[in-house]
């Protein structure tokens, strides 16, 4: 087992198998993101053999993130690996954060190896809008990739960043939208992670308001449903489904934290939040045996803080250097 110092026992681990990405979110990137070079990132084999000392280590969930995890090339060898430690027991649960633009091509794919949820980065349902967010994103593409997760069986929850004056006037064409499609869905704020050359004080919108004005039209009852992650739910009366709110700025949700991150280049950050890290690619590439890899497992484990520190204002500079597609969501 891995119990951290602030006695959380460490079951999750994500994974961002790529930081690249074949949209620009406006929150996330700057459009002239620059990438990790391939040399440094790990191969999909030295990915899993990352992720089942992680499993052996405790860890009882695995997600897959980005960047986008879809774009990296043969990724679904991965996934079907690491499905064989769904099938075997070993694991409760694979899943993925995606941004849906592959969703249509591996839908079937990802049902067939043993995932059984997805979520689905969505911040607007208008396609012009969805277009200036994701600066190269075709909102077509993206609907076509999550109806076919939907026809595949998987369930579906979504993510939206809220982000004043972008998308704050869709809210509940978004729930109802989820409610017709049996999806759920999770509000997210922005978070300081990496530099984007524009100010986020502009787009920062408090999930507290954002819930408030949804309590204008739909019924929100408090749940207490939880996914292992820091999202707080509430039942829609009107549709049956769950809404979600992921609260960093407005809410420490550190407490309760069971997760660890580990990049594409073998980067082990105990915290999404700050900067502390462990290099597992040179003990992982140093022996054939995981003894090293493992002790260096948990000696990162020994070092996650209480938790993050994130501040948004006008002056300071991003919370962490590294932006959300380094670490994964
Ligand atoms: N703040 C909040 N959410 C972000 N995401 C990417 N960058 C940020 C940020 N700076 C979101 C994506 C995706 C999830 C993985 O994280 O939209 O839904
Ligand atoms: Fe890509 Fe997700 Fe970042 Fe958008 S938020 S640019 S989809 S990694």
């Amino acid at each position: 087992m891995m119990i951290d110092p602030f006695c959380r026992n460490i079951t999750y681990l994500r994974l961002s198998v790529t930081d690249r990405c074949d949209l620009r979110c406006v929150y996330c990137m700057a459009e002239d993101m620059q990438f990790l070079p391939k040399a440094s990132i790990l191969s999909l084999e030295e990915l899993q053999r990352l992720s089942e000392a992680f499993v052996r280590k405790g860890v009882r969930k695995i997600r897959l993130t980005g960047g986008e995890p879809l774009v990296r090339r043969n990724v679904m060898s991965l996934v079907a690996n690491l499905g064989r430690l769904v099938q075997a027991g070993e694991l409760d649960e694979l899943t993925l954060t995606t941004n849906g633009t592959q969703l249509a091509k591996h839908a079937e794919g990802l049902a067939a190896a043993g995932v059984r949820r997805l979520n689905v980065s969505l911040d607007s349902l208008r396609p012009e809008r969805f277009q200036a967010l994701t600066r190269w994103g075709r909102f077509e593409q993206v609907m076509q990739g999550i109806m076919a997760a939907k026809a595949a069986g998987l369930a579906i929850k979504i993510n939206t960043v809220a982000l004043k004056d972008a998308n704050d006037d869709e809210f509940d064409d978004l729930v109802a939208w989820c409610g017709e499609h049996g999806f759920d869905l999770t509000f997210i704020e922005t978070m300081p992670m990496g530099e984007i050359h524009s100010d986020r004080t502009e787009q920062y919108l408090p999930l507290s308001l954002v819930r408030s004005r949804l309590e204008r039209r739909w019924t929100l009852s408090d749940n207490d449903y939880r996914t292992g992650g820091p999202a707080r739910y509430v039942t829609v009366a009107e549709t049956g489904r769950r809404i979600g709110f992921i609260t960093p700025m407005t809410h420490n949700f550190c407490e309760t934290c069971n997760r660890v991150r580990v990049t594409c280049t073998g980067t082990l950050y105990p915290c999404l939040g700050q900067e502390d890290a462990t290099e597992l690619a040179p003990v992982l590439r140093s022996s054939e045996s995981d003894r090293l890899l493992e002790e260096a497992i948990d000696a990162g484990i020994a070092h996650k803080p209480k938790g993050h520190d994130f501040v948004i204002d006008r002056n300071a500079r991003p919370a962490v250097s590294r932006h959300m597609s380094v670490t994964g969501g």
